[in-house]
């Protein structure tokens, strides 16, 4: 067991924010393989007041998974503070605000948002350490290693952060300028955990039970947090889990198992997204239950283009049994 601020956590595995992937319907998907703690896909502050209708859908509403955070990006205090007021009446169910300062994308580092704040680590603690006096829930953060290889500054980043009040820290062992492209060097954090007095969670990579292990030892964070690596693959998270409790070492799921996890999910969606864009984004996450299977190739290529309704996704995955 772990800990942001008061709230315990029971596993240490942390399921990672993905936009346009980590919606309501899949954080409660994963959340019975293991997964201790998740969070919204990353929104908008503007986005919010503007009444945005998508915007508004990212966010959990009753039915949600527990514990969750409700990841928000801008770059202006103002902006943040007219969020975090509508979510703090909207009665809106949460356990804490995760800043978001590890966006690359330059639509969003071009406004002064997501990880372009990494390249003004004195103004981050000012902007944090208000963010975390009008919150009346915990307030984490997500960053970078550092902007690029000239300014991997996140030592300095942490310290701001820490000062400022913030309750647990993620660090995607990248620089903005890596994007998603190069290794994530967790060697990069070996020793920081030791400054520390709150959590640290470490992303990056995990794509197998010891790329867990390994980034747990090398950087001795609390957590590790799993994104792209379970997408398609839930028992991931499940072997995470189970190893960290008991040292037991799960084999891989079957083609059956995969099948009917798809279904699940699937079913999740369509309850969250209706029948028609669950099956949109199925397009694009169904094949990734088969990556690794062999003779799945032209099954694969069939979700990716064929689904429509619920019926096409059943008559595909009736072939596996
Ligand atoms: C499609 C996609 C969307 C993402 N969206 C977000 C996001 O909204 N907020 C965020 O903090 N990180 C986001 N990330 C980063 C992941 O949370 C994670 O830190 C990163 O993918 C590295 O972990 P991995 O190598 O295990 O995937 C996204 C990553 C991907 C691949």
């Amino acid at each position: 067991m772990w800990k942001i601020a008061n709230l315990e956590i029971e596993s240490h595995v942390v399921l990672g924010p993905m936009a346009g992937v980590t919606s309501e319907a899949y954080r409660k998907f994963l959340k019975p393989f293991g997964v201790g703690l998740s969070f919204t896909e990353m929104v908008s502050d503007c986005g919010l007041f503007y009444g945005n209708e998508n915007t508004l859908a990212y966010l959990p509403t009753q039915n949600t998974d527990r514990p969750v955070g409700i990841q928000l990006f801008g770059s202006k205090i103002e902006n943040m503070q007219k969020a975090i007021e509508i979510i703090q009446k909207a009665n809106i169910p949460y356990d804490f605000i995760d800043l978001n300062f590890g966006c690359p994308v330059p639509k969003v580092t071009k406004t002064g948002a997501g990880s372009s704040w990494l390249k003004k680590p004195q103004k981050i603690g000012e902007y944090v350490s208000q963010i975390v006096a009008l919150s009346s829930k915990p307030v984490t953060a997500k960053i970078r290693l550092g902007w690029n290889d000239e300014l991997v500054n996140f030592t300095q980043v942490v310290e701001q952060l820490e000062k400022a009040g913030v309750s647990a820290i993620t660090i995607h062992a990248r620089t903005t300028e890596q994007m998603y492209t190069g290794k994530a060097d967790w060697n990069a954090l070996a020793g920081l955990k030791m400054q520390m007095k709150i959590p640290l969670i470490i992303s990056g990579d995990i794509f197998s039970l010891d790329d867990a292990i390994k980034a747990l030892e090398v950087t001795k964070a609390d957590a590790v947090m799993v994104a792209r690596g379970a997408m398609g693959k839930p028992r991931l998270v499940e072997q995470i889990d189970k190893y960290l409790r008991t040292g037991v070492r799960l084999p891989d799921a079957t083609l059956f198992e995969q099948s009917e996890y798809l279904k699940k999910y699937a079913q999740l969606l369509i309850e969250e997204k209706g029948e028609r864009q669950a099956m949109m984004i199925l397009r694009g996450i169904a094949p990734r239950f088969f990556n690794g299977y062999p003779g799945m190739k032209g099954l694969k290529s069939i979700l990716s283009t064929n689904l429509v309704t619920k019926a096409d996704l059943d008559t595909i995955l009736s072939q596996i049994n």
